[in-house]
């Protein structure tokens, strides 16, 4: 069996996590009966459970008790996948009079251990709810089930010429719920917005088993509380999402991308201005990878964009990425921006390559989007997903290698790599330190707070896009205030009093 004692965390945190938590001594654990009576409400082949008659073996439910990342390893015992939202919703009702908690979980490609058991909970797992529901390709309103996968999403509306208003690397896996659940942000924010603005409406069943209907397909309602903002970025501790109405917009007729490298960092913020400036409406990414990160990329077998003369004088990469109407138009703009680029009196870049075909411009998306994919490989990450001023990027990878260096973790006996990437567009800067030999306690304890505090430092935030999940709550108040805490709990307090929704994650 999986335990949590696998979790590479200080020593002290640790040894609590493996004895009887005190943090969920409220909650109870899956008995036969539980199992029995899930057996009942569910078909037979949608209850997974190491305890009962029909029992499975942990290794069949193991994929659900590690993250993405095997960063976070969980201890449930049962794993639950309803088809339908009555179904969620008679598992809840069944939660809350026993007391069990209850982890809702979507593709599990979240990074900060969010859809994973911390202790007996059941896992929830909406894969099986995949269904669209509605689709107006007048509107671009779409009506899908939570557990639709967001690739499959795109797929489905790419034919009526729209895309979904998001895409992030884990697209293949991620359900419309989580990416909800976590308020992602993705390649596509500077464009399109949060989901706080294209989420028209949610379905979600309530911690009491009541299902919350505002699956509104109106843009515009002003009818007091917006209450479904509550559930977007609520990391299933409000609800269970079930339903997601969502504003799609028309696909762009034309699409391109380049890669520019440039010197140095400091000329980043000045190109994004003047990036800005010349492309207008037609900028749609403004994506940043550092020197370490593309070099990493390249060592895991993507293409190499630029030859070792250019590279010789690079610090730093931005992939500038147009959607417009009219390809000529927008060719032309690009090509004009590069050239001014280039004959600058004081140019900001070294080069720049501009996609041709559709495979170099499919090819220059996969090193940027590649990067998590390779970072995994490299050893295990530690991610921080912060939003700090875009002109700290830089600094603030350096400042925190120093402190590893400080130390003596930096080199290959420890971190062997720190990295920086992200979207400038929407100031969210990624930070990656690999820890080359795995988790351990003092590399842990030499990133934090230190981290926080810098963020707090530059009044960033600790969780840009990620969420806080089971990483960061102990983190919040870097980024919140004690009232904020105090409302947030009293919120939680309202929807879920018996805290049985994903207990231990976001709140401290
Ligand atoms: P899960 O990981 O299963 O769950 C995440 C959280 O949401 C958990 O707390 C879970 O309990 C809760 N949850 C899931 N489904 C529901 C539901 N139906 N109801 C209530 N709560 C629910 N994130 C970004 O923001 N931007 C990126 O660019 C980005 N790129 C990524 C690239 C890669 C390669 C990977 C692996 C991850 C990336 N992520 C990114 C992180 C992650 O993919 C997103 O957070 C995603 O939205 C999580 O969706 P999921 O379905 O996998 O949710
Ligand atoms: C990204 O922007 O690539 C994602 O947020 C994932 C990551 O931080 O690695
Ligand atoms: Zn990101």
């Amino acid at each position: 069996m999986l335990s949590l004692c696998r979790v590479v965390r200080p020593l002290a945190f640790r040894a609590r996590r493996c004895a009887h938590n005190p943090a969920f001594s409220h909650l109870n654990t899956v008995t036969e009966e539980d199992v029995a009576h899930f057996s009942n409400i569910l078909a037979p082949s949608s209850v997974f459970s190491t305890i009962g008659s029909n029992s499975v073996s942990s290794n069949d439910i193991a994929t659900y008790n590690v993250d993405w990342m095997g960063k976070y390893y969980g201890k449930a015992t049962t794993v639950l996948r309803p088809r339908s939202t009555a179904e969620v919703s008679e598992i809840v009702k069944w939660c809350a009079k026993r007391k069990i908690g209850i982890v809702p979980q979507g593709g599990n490609t979240g990074l900060v251990g969010g859809s994973i058991s911390l202790d007996k909970e059941i896992v929830l797992s909406l894969g099986a709810m995949s269904k669209v529901r509605s689709f107006d390709p007048v509107s671009g309103i779409l009506v899908a089930d939570a557990g639709c996968i967001l690739q499959s999403l795109s797929e489905y509306v790419a034919p009526h010429n729209h895309i979904m208003p998001l895409d992030l690397g884990a697209k293949g896996s991620c359900q419309i719920g989580g990416n909800v659940s976590t308020n992602a942000g993705g390649l596509r924010l500077l464009r399109y917005g949060t989901l706080h603005g294209t989420v028209l409406g949610l379905e979600v069943v309530l911690p009491d088993g009541t299902i919350l209907d505002q699956l509104s397909t109106l843009r515009k309602d002003n009818t007091g509380y917006d209450m479904k903002q509550l559930f977007i970025g609520a990391e299933g501790t409000l609800g269970v999402v079930t339903g997601v109405s969502i504003l799609t917009p028309p696909a762009p007729q034309a699409s391109h991308n380049v890669m520019l490298a440039l010197p140095r960092y400091d000329n980043v913020l000045p190109l994004f201005q003047t990036v800005r400036r010349q492309l207008g409406e037609i900028l749609s990414s403004f994506e940043y990878i550092d020197r370490t990160a593309y070099d990493m990329a390249i060592d895991h077998g993507h293409s190499r964009i630029f030859n070792e003369e250019e590279l010789k004088s690079t610090q730093c990469f931005v992939l500038v990425e147009t959607s417009g109407s009219n390809k000529e138009h927008d060719e032309q703009k690009l090509t004009e921006l590069l050239e001014s680029l280039l004959t600058a009196a004081k140019p900001l870049i070294v080069t720049g390559t501009l996609s041709q075909s559709a495979a170099q411009f499919a090819s220059l998306w996969a090193l940027r989007e590649g990067l998590t994919e390779a970072v995994q490989k490299e050893g295990k990450p530690y991610k921080y997903d912060i939003s700090v001023p875009i002109a700290d990027f830089q600094r603030v990878v350096d400042v925190l290698r120093d402190q590893l260096k400080s130390r003596g973790l930096y080199g290959d006996h420890a971190v062997s790599k720190v990295m920086g990437y992200g979207h400038v567009g929407d100031g969210n800067l990624h930070i990656n330190v690999i820890a080359k030999h795995g988790y351990a306690p003092e590399i842990e304890q030499a990133l934090e707070p230190f981290i926080y505090e810098v963020v707090a430092s530059l009044n960033g935030s600790v969780s840009a896009e990620h969420g806080l999940g089971s990483m960061k709550p102990h983190a919040l108040h870097y980024s919140k205030s004690n009232v904020s805490i105090d409302w947030m709990r009293k919120i939680k307090g309202t929807f879920d009093p018996l805290n049985i929704m994903n207990p231990g994650k976001v709140l401290p």
